[in-house]
């Protein structure tokens, strides 16, 4: 008997455990009501007179090495307690990380960027409370100019100075008042009309504007820039420009890309004639540099503007504008991209 309490006093000295279940058990196994330590007192009275005192002396060590072992144990558990209320629990897999999705706005907006900056445009911005003089007289849209009704002008209270800017050509004018020729930029931002809101129409949208400032450029050069533009943003070439006007540029032309008829999509956005058009353009009017400060027999310069959302509408297939401001996660989410 005193040997099956030796290897019992080994077995207990080798136990180890962190967790709380199997400390328990072990201390019911030794210590408990029913347990071993209590088996073995009973039993003393069945050992020889002879051997009791070597019985006794390590029964008694095998309940200081039982107790000893329990507390031991239960210390430890408690201390890992703490670290964990500290630090959470350090051994739990890491959460995962939930990216977010870019605006399908900002997405076709940064690869327009990046295309234009591989050819030396930077990027500039203006308000989108703009004065008059900015957003149309500078750009040769004096009072009264029939034009200015082509952009149906949201003011700012009854102040007709102070108005909602109806395009980003006013950050032409901005630009050119504080920048030496040459110049190279494009001018991303919001801009607002006073327009009935419909699956094709919004009251407030966005444009990129861009505007090429220096000593003799020309109509070609115009026309070789949008071609690699649409190329590199659309992988398609084909263009065409039609002769329009704008008051700030002469000539004016508006540019069309053939986009083609292969989804529903594109027939609604083509209206059936499979080209798109994309943007206005045109060289500088000399007036508008006059107006901004720039020597019109030194410098020309052509300049561009294009809308941005209907061009995501194309790219991303999306068949209303009015969900790109609806907010709606369902539809944002849908457009994680690494742009
Ligand atoms: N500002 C014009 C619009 O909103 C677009 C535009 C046309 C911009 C011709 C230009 C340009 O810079 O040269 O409709």
């Amino acid at each position: 008997m005193i040997d099956q309490l030796k290897e019992h006093i080994v077995a207990v000295e080798g136990f180890t455990s962190s967790k709380a279940e199997e400390i328990e058990a072990f201390r019911i196994k030794y210590l408990g009501k029913k347990g071993l330590l209590n088996h073995f007192f009973a039993e003393f009275k069945n050992v020889p007179p002879d051997q009791k005192k070597e019985f006794g002396q390590t029964i008694n060590l095998l309940k200081h090495s039982a107790t000893e072992k329990v507390s031991t144990l239960k210390e430890a558990l408690e201390e890992r307690k703490g670290e964990k209320t500290q630090y959470g629990d350090l051994t739990r897999p890491g959460e995962p990380l939930e990216l977010g999705a870019r605006h399908p706005i900002s997405i076709v907006k940064n690869q327009i960027i990046e295309i234009f900056s591989r050819i030396g445009f930077n990027v500039s911005e203006g308000p989108e409370i703009e004065d008059d003089w900015h957003n149309f007289t500078a750009l040769n849209l004096p009072e009264y100019h029939p034009a200015r009704d082509m952009q149906d002008t949201f003011f700012i209270q009854t102040d007709p100075d102070v108005l909602l800017r109806t395009h980003t050509s006013s950050v032409q004018v901005r630009y050119m008042e504080t920048h030496k020729p040459p110049i190279r930029t494009i001018s991303p931002g919001r801009v607002y009309r006073n327009e009935a809101i419909s699956a094709r129409s919004h009251c407030f949208f966005h444009q990129v504007e861009g505007l090429y400032i220096d000593t003799d450029v020309s109509f070609a050069d115009l026309k070789q820039t949008l071609q690699f533009f649409t190329t590199e943003l659309f992988g398609k070439s084909e263009i065409r420009l039609r002769p329009s006007y704008f008051p700030f540029t002469e000539p004016s032309a508006e540019v069309d890309v053939y986009w083609g008829l292969e989804t529903e999509t594109d027939y609604k956005m083509t209206k059936g004639t499979g080209w798109l058009e994309i943007m206005g353009c045109g060289m500088v009017d000399p007036n508008v540099l006059e107006n901004c400060g720039i020597d019109s027999n030194k410098y020309s310069g052509f300049a561009f503007g294009m809308g941005i959302d209907r061009i995501a509408l194309l790219l991303h297939q999306i068949s209303d504008i009015r969900l790109l401001s609806e907010n709606d996660i369902r539809f944002l989410e849908q457009f994680r991209s690494s742009f």
